[in-house]
């Protein structure tokens, strides 16, 4: 199975994630994504172009930060504003903010002989007040409920709290329940 991305973040955590299912092949591309607000749709859309010349199973992913009080955003933008501005532009824009509720999802899309399955994973938290830990993208200001680290404090703990652990427990479940003998 191919894991497809430009980032290879995404990629280890999959990895980490699925180990035990699938030997998971890194495919680095940096594919055109069609801009738009709805996730589902971009990825499904991507995972159709790229299906013209990956010739065995792959997936891919979109992932976004959706902040309450900012309307949602960066939600579709988050690669490029966090290029853009970084975790302390997110947070002087949050400068003064109560509301600091936010969600993260991800949403992976399947590509294999029978067509595209699409796995979605949501997950509700909070905007730090300030930086904290490691990790990649806005791990270290992005506190999933259930925790009160920041993704970045959670190292690989972070898979069960996630937005990508979630998507990927819904592929897992689809990989061992219905394809397992052709897929896995
Ligand atoms: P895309 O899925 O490639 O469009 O990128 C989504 C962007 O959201 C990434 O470039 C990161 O900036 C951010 N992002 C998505 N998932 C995570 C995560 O697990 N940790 C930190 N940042 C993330």
């Amino acid at each position: 199975m191919i894991f497809a991305s430009s980032n290879r973040h995404k990629y280890e955590e999959f990895r980490r994630m699925l180990s035990d299912l699938i030997d998971l092949k890194f495919l680095e591309v940096d594919y055109l994504e069609p801009q738009g607000e709805d996730t589902r749709e971009i990825v499904v859309t991507s995972a159709k172009w790229l299906s013209n010349y990956i010739r065995e199973p792959f997936f891919i992913e979109d992932s976004g930060l959706f902040i309450e009080a900012l309307n949602g955003f960066p939600g579709p933008y988050s690669s490029y504003v966090f290029k853009k501005i970084g975790n302390e532009g997110v947070l002087k824009l949050m400068n003064g903010v109560e509301n600091r509720r936010a969600f993260f999802i991800s949403v992976i899309a399947l590509s294999y002989g029978r067509g595209i399955e699409v796995f979605e994973g949501r997950v509700q938290g909070t905007i730090a007040r300030e930086m904290r830990g490691g990790g990649w993208g806005f791990d270290p200001i992005f506190i999933p409920n259930g925790s009160n680290k920041t993704y970045g404090e959670l190292g690989d703990e972070k898979d069960r709290f996630s937005h990508r652990g979630a998507s990927c427990r819904k592929l897992r479940e689809f990989l061992m329940r219905f394809e397992s003998d052709r897929l896995l």
